[in-house]
């Protein structure tokens, strides 16, 4: 397995991480000691920007732009809030920073606390991960007594309060405005922006919304200088190392931590052990989480403009592409959470799209139209479709129900299952056709579905 530095995990594998003793034998806390002693917090934000860090929730916005968006003439502090309800199907990287070092996230809050000038910081975690809950609580409640949390981090006056508060475990709650509302009480709906919460988030007050992984990326940020880190990466503009998660048809799925730029060919080959069963070859790979468009090994990229984006892999497969937030949109599909889900050719795409819009169907919070019947429908024609009732008009429905809720919703939630849904329409329509015409249900077709061909 290819050796990368170990940034951020580099205390994942030591016996009790989690606690105090041990992450500040390994040098938690220096970073903060070091930004409130003796830097500006303005240069933190330098750095912070220098890094070129691109959030790790899904969307990519660059940290250091998003924490410059706080008003300066704002009469109340701002608040700090993590989103840790990490819903996303196939996304499971968030957690392990919070059940193995949860006072990189500790740490990473109290820097960012200092930076924007907030007091009050709330990570808000989903109630199903319980052993990240209970590490968080505990790792706040030794900060706390070593005065790290509290009136005066490392003797400056800069008071700061970090609490964890437990979502229901709704996925829409981790849309970030859904999640202000689920936290001020209210139901997990999003709200229509702007304002954005920047301007006007949790409480009314200007709030900085930051995935786990971004607070957490924070320490090493400070520790190394916003550029160094950002050398890790082999991508422009978008910095550092990160945490990489594969499940699915791999030998060995976990997360894993490499540079900004791995390629898909080495997140499953390498880090993921290659496939499952020698006899069955990579059929598909939803790259960043279900809501992003699927991707085929077969297709190669055709960019012969040498001002194209991505030129330099022109005639590449598109799993040699380098995994980065603009590669990946210049492919036609998104990094997202950055966390893959390998699916070999035993797996008939008619019923992996039925499964997936199971789950947005049931989680769409009913707002906009669109998007509260659009799910419900789609899920009913692939329900239909894979108990070998459909027809062949139903690929055609499939395709004008997506596009009728791409941009006309209150959230991405509405886009973020319609490209998928049309990505496996124009990737795998012949699977759909064959199922469509075929009258039973797709799992008694595996074979004929295998033997189509040009799903490599
Ligand atoms: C439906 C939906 C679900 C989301 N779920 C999460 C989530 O579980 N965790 C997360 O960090 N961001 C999630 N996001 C993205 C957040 O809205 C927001 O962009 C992110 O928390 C910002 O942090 P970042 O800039 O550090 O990535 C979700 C977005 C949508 C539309
Ligand atoms: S797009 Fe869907 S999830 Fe988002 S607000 Fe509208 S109904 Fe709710």
């Amino acid at each position: 397995m290819a050796d990368f530095p170990k940034i951020i995990t580099s205390r994942y594998g030591l016996p009790q991480s989690h606690t105090l003793k041990v992450a500040e034998q390994h040098g938690a806390y220096s970073a903060a000691r070091m930004a409130f002693t003796t830097m500006k917090p303005e240069q933190i934000a330098v750095e912070v920007k220098d890094a070129n860090i691109r959030g790790r929730g899904g969307a990519g916005f660059p940290a250091g732009v998003k924490w410059g968006f706080l008003p300066k003439d704002s009469k109340v502090a701002p608040y700090l809030v993590i989103n840790a309800d990490e819903g996303e199907p196939g996304t499971f990287k968030d957690r392990t920073l919070m059940e193995l070092d949860p006072h990189r996230l500790v740490e990473g809050c109290l820097i960012a606390m200092r930076a924007v000038g907030a007091h009050v910081c709330y990570i808000y975690v989903r109630c199903e991960l319980v052993t990240s809950i209970q590490r968080l609580e505990a790792a706040i409640e030794e900060a706390s007594e070593r005065g790290y949390v509290g009136k005066q981090p490392f003797g400056v006056d800069h008071a700061t309060q970090i609490y964890v508060h437990m979502g229901a475990g709704a996925y829409i709650c981790g849309e970030e405005t859904a999640l202000l509302n689920s936290l001020e009480g209210m139901r997990g709906e999003p709200r229509l922006k702007p304002p954005f919460p920047a301007v006007k988030g949790a409480f009314g007050a200007p709030t900085v919304v930051n995935n786990v992984e971004t607070i957490a990326s924070v320490p090493d940020i400070i520790r190394m200088g916003g550029k160094a880190w950002s050398d890790q990466s082999r991508l422009p503009r978008d910095g550092g190392t990160r945490l990489y998660g594969v499940s699915g048809h791999v030998k060995t799925p976990g997360v894993y931590e490499a540079p900004v730029g791995l390629t898909l060919r080495e997140l499953i080959y390498d880090l993921g052990g290659g496939m499952l069963h020698a006899d069955r070859p990579l059929k598909a790979v939803i790259p960043g989480g279900s809501s992003t468009p699927v991707l085929r090994p077969g297709d190669l990229v055709n960019a012969p403009d040498p001002a194209h984006p991505l030129h330099a892999w022109h005639g590449k497969s598109h799993i040699d592409v380098p995994m980065g937030v603009d590669t990946f949109r210049a492919l036609g599909t998104m990094l997202g959470t950055c966390c893959a889900i390998v699916m070999d050719d035993s797996v008939n795409m008619v019923e992996a799209a039925r499964n997936l819009m199971h789950f947005y169907s049931h989680e769409s919070c009913g707002q906009c139209t669109p998007c509260r019947e659009g799910t419900g429908w789609l899920h009913d024609v692939l329900e239909n479709l894979c108990e070998g009732k459909g027809k062949l008009q139903d690929i055609d429905l499939l395709v004008d129900i997506a596009n009728n809720m791409m941009g006309n919703t209150i959230c991405a939630f509405a886009d973020g299952t319609a490209m998928p849904m049309l990505g496996f329409l124009q990737k795998f329509r012949d699977e759909f056709v064959v199922v469509a015409k075929s009258g039973v249900p797709p799992h008694s077709l595996g074979a004929t579905v295998r033997a189509l061909g040009g799903v490599s």
